[in-house]
């Protein structure tokens, strides 16, 4: 059984497809959320977290120094013996000091299809906005190895959504949303399998 870290920010819906999938979905058995790490002390994925009794902690970003943030996170990433890093709406970069220490063993989800919208200030409803924008036909998620840029690294899976002519960046939002919580855990299980 592997253990999953996994880092937000935010709301943490992919926190929760991911913990219902490693509870009776494609992950069962293969992976168990073993921690939770936030940057957010605010975050709802805590509370998502707390009700389905995974250790969490928050690390608050705007509270503490730098160093000491990346050194507290990877304490709690070796303490928990993870063996996979999951971003899940995680708003950071990751510190060289992680990247280098889980060398393809990190994830991150993103609401586009790489790489087109991604790179710095590509986030959240930006992303959907410049989609809108740009009148593309299709948006989607990526799955990828995440490194000390961002939103660069190696795709492991990618999945598309068609954008109707009037679809506003909320409704991309919400279609892409959907096949994030559908591909994050196939992208999970694909890399663990990989690495068998
Ligand atoms: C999602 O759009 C995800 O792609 C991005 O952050 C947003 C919120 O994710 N990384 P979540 O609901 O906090 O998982």
């Amino acid at each position: 059984m592997k253990r999953l870290a996994v880092l937000i920010s935010g709301g943490g819906s992919n926190l929760q497809s991911i913990i219902d999938s490693s509870k009776d979905g494609i992950l069962k058995n293969i992976a168990e959320v073993a921690v939770v790490i936030s940057s957010n002390p605010d975050a709802f994925g805590l509370q998502r977290a707390k009700t389905a009794n995974i250790k969490n902690f928050s690390l608050d970003c705007k509270k503490m120094q730098r160093e000491e943030y990346d050194k507290q996170m990877l304490d709690i990433l070796k303490e928990c013996k993870a063996d996979l890093i999951c971003m899940a709406g995680y708003m950071k970069k990751l510190p060289d000091i992680i990247v280098s220490e889980y060398k393809k063993k990190i994830l991150n989800i993103h609401p586009a299809l790489l790489p087109k919208f991604g790179g710095k200030g590509m986030y959240g409803h930006f992303v959907h906005e410049a989609v809108v924008k740009a009148k593309e036909k299709k948006s989607g998620a990526t799955v990828h190895f995440a490194d000390e840029n961002y939103d660069t690294g190696e795709i492991i899976i990618q999945e598309s959504v068609n954008i109707e002519e009037n679809d506003t960046a909320d409704i991309v939002a919400a279609k892409v949303l959907k096949i994030e919580h559908k591909i994050y855990p196939e992208a999970i299980k694909k890399v663990i399998e990989n690495h068998k």
